[in-house]
Parts: structure tokens; C-alpha cells; sequence
């Protein structure tokens, strides 16, 4: 087994320099940044770390294989090539998932039977099995994806997508993807000291992501993932990734995080959601509409992902409701108020240009996120 390997931690568009900043932080260096992915050099151990640790990316991948295919006889060879018995077990179970874009292999699902097939000879041939593989061990998903002739094929160490907190159990219309709702918080220059607000919580994702980030509490302590009963990672490796997180976790760290909603319900269901991420009362909760928002103390940072208004009906009610927004904020310049929303005119109605604003994706909603810097006192 070779000591590096090649992980690939994918991530939404536009989202990418925050995963590989994480990636960084977690002690690897060695980072290249694709569209869509970012691509890292680490020893094994860090599979584990990195899905226990990546806020902002959607799953970790093993690499196991890059190479260009023009014909399914070079997808066959190159495949049969690499090492996959270095990972998967006599007994592993490999269901193979594709892709392919503006590729001359177009056929997904002859492209996945050719690379199922391929491997099966690799290691029957390793393995020295005569008659058919069992696959009733381990699972490993296979993903065989290619864009523009270039195939990858990569193992997925992490399961259900690393959105999946665990904590989710309520949701309401529009809930924001709690690895975006990461990266939102890491633009901010907050600190868990300070006041945090989101007046728009819904079922409570930025908060109870800013809570997690304050304290330190790494985001998947709470779920399983694929790779956590692979031969080819050392037990100890887990372990020691989960003592790890343990050790980091700064639970005395004091925070003065709100989410408030004008929805009683919403509100309910972002408290459901907190307990159920282990926050217990440390996020405060209530409801309110965002025309009543005063905060009592200076420096704070509000954050929300108000309604866009793109429903028919909707619209003027949302725009006044910016409105309303800009003109309490003008009450509190200390604070920094950081907007997600599609809605186009949103620094015209909010009456105030912002400091900064970056385009990224609601899933397949294009929003800016607007950013307004309080002075502080
Ligand atoms: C897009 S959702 C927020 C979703 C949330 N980020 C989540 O992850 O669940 C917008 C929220 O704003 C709330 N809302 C709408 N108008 C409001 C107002 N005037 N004041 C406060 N909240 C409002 C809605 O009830 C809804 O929960």
C-alpha cells in the first residue's frame, strides 16, 4: 500500500478556495484547485481527517486513476492497469456510478460496465480467484467520470454527502446547504466572541454552523462514512481522527449567536435541529420579524438568506422587506451585515453599495453575496 494518497474533496462552484483553505488548514499542502474539486497529496490518515473535518466540501474521493480514453478498449486497459487491489478486498462490494460530458465515450452505462469489468479481472487476477467475486464485504463506490476524453476514476471515502451533518431532522422551503452555509460564515471576519445573527434562520443552518465553527466542533462528529470499515485504513486512524476531534473541540468557548425567523414554526424546527447537533441553549432562538431587529450591543455580524422573491406574488413584499432591512441597519453601523440573494437589486433597495460581493450558487440559483462591512467602535 503506498503511503500518499490522492484525495479529491469536491465542491460546488464557486466554493472551491474555501475547501482548499480547509484542506490547508488541516496540514496539507500539496493542493490543486480544479472547477468543481480540489485535489490534495496526503498520507492515508487523512481520509478520515478530511471527512471529519471539510465544512464546505460535498464528499472526499479517492483518486485512483487519470488518464485519456478515446476508445472502450483504452477504458478497459487503463482501468485493468491501476492498483485497485490495494484497495478493495477479495470480498469488497464495487458498484460502479458514471458520468460523461463532451466526451467520444458517451454511453455511461457502457462506460460503467466496462470499468466494473476491468477491475473484476484486475483483481481475480490478484487475488488469484478463479470463479466470480463474492462481493459481499466492504462497500465501495466506484465512480468512473469523464469530461472531455479525460477519465477519472476515484473511490467515494464518505458516504451520504458531507451536507449531512446529522443534525437535520426538520427543514423548511428553501433550507440553505449546510456546506454552504460554512463557507458564508468563513468569509466573515467574526469571531465567537462576537454577536451573530441571522434573522432569516429558516431551520436554523447558519447559526448552528456558526456555533460549530465558534466551538471548534468539527462538523461530521456526529455521522458514519463509507470508508470506516476499509481494510486499507488502519483502525487507529479513526480513532485517532475522532480523539482528535475531541481534543479540538473548545466547548467552554462562550457564544452570542441568534437565529430568529418570522415563523414560529421555522423557529421550532431550528431548535429541534440545534439540540439534535448537540448545541443544547447555546444558540438563542426567537421569533421576529427582521424590521424589529435591535441588537443591544456593537461590532456584531447579521448573516441571513432572506426569501428571494422569484415567486410570482412574492416579489414586492421581499423588496420591501430589504428595504425595511437597510434602514435599521443604518442604526447600526458597527455591524456587518452579510446577504445572500438573486435578487438583483438588492444594494438599490437595501439603499447602500456593498463593500464586496461574490457570485455562488443556492444549488442552482446564481445569488450574490453581498457583503457590508460596519465600522467599528
Ligand atoms: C430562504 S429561508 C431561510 C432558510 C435557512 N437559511 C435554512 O437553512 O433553513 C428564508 C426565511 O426567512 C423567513 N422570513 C421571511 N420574511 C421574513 C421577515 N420579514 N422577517 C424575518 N424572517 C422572515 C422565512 O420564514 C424563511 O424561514
Amino acid at each position: 500500500m503506498a503511503s500518499n494518497v490522492t484525495l479529491i474533496a469536491t465542491a460546488a462552484m464557486g466554493i472551491e478556495a474555501f475547501v482548499a483553505r480547509e484542506v490547508k488548514d488541516l496540514g496539507y499542502e500539496d493542493v490543486k484547485v480544479e472547477n468543481g474539486r480540489v485535489l490534495f497529496e496526503a498520507p492515508v490518515s487523512a481520509i478520515p481527517r478530511a471527512n471529519l473535518w471539510l465544512r464546505t466540501a460535498d464528499r472526499v474521493r479517492l483518486l485512483v486513476g487519470r488518464f485519456n480514453a478515446y476508445s472502450f478498449d483504452e477504458l478497459f486497459e487503463s482501468t485493468k492497469a491501476l492498483p485497485w487491489e490495494q484497495f478493495i478486498t477479495e470480498d469488497g462490494e464495487f458498484p460502479v456510478i458514471g458520468k460523461s460530458v463532451k466526451s467520444k465515450l458517451y454511453s455511461v452505462p457502457d462506460c460503467q460496465s466496462i470499468v466494473k469489468k476491468a477491475i473484476v479481472e484486475r483483481l481475480k487476477q490478484k487475488y488469484g480467484v478463479a470463479s466470480i467475486l463474492k462481493e459481499t464485504g466492504a462497500f465501495y463506490r466506484v465512480e468512473v467520470a469523464i469530461h472531455k476524453d479525460e477519465v477519472l476514476l476515484t473511490i467515494d471515502t464518505s458516504g451520504s454527502g458531507l451536507h449531512k451533518r446529522g443534525y437535520r431532522v426538520g427543514q423548511g422551503e428553501a433550507p440553505l446547504k449546510e456546506t454552504l452555509a460554512a463557507a458564508l460564515v468563513q468569509t466573515t471576519n467574526w469571531k465567537p466572541d462576537q454577536p451573530f445573527v441571522d434573522p432569516f434562520c429558516g431551520s436554523g443552518t447558519i447559526p448552528i454552523e456558526a456555533a460549530l465553527i465558534g466551538q471548534n466542533i468539527a462538523p461530521g462528529f456526529n455521522r458514519e462514512f463509507a470508508s470506516e470499515n476499509w481494510n486499507f485504513i488502519q483502525d487507529s486512524y479513526w480513532d485517532e481522527a475522532f480523539q482528535e476531534a475531541e481534543d479540538c473541540a473548545n466547548y467552554e468557548q462562550p457564544l452570542d449567536i441568534t437565529g430568529s425567523d418570522i415563523s414560529h414554526e421555522m423557529v421550532e424546527i431550528a431548535k429541534t435541529n440545534a439540540m439534535e447537533a448537540g448545541l443544547g441553549d447555546l444558540v438563542k432562538w426567537k421569533q421576529m420579524q427582521v424590521k424589529d431587529f435591535n441588537p443591544r450591543k456593537n461590532n456584531g455580524y447579521l448573516l441571513g438568506n432572506p426569501p428571494y422573491g422569484e415567486r410570482m406574488g412574492d416579489r414586492e413584499e421581499v423588496e420591501n422587506m430589504y428595504r425595511d432591512l437597510g434602514v435599521r441597519m443604518r442604526d447600526y453601523p458597527s455591524w456587518s451585515v452579510y446577504i445572500l440573494t438573486s435578487n438583483e437589486k438588492f444594494e438599490k433597495l437595501y439603499g447602500r453599495e456593498a463593500t464586496k460581493k461574490r457570485k455562488l450558487f443556492n444549488g442552482f440559483i446564481k445569488t450574490d453575496y453581498y457583503q457590508f462591512f460596519g465600522k467599528k467602535q
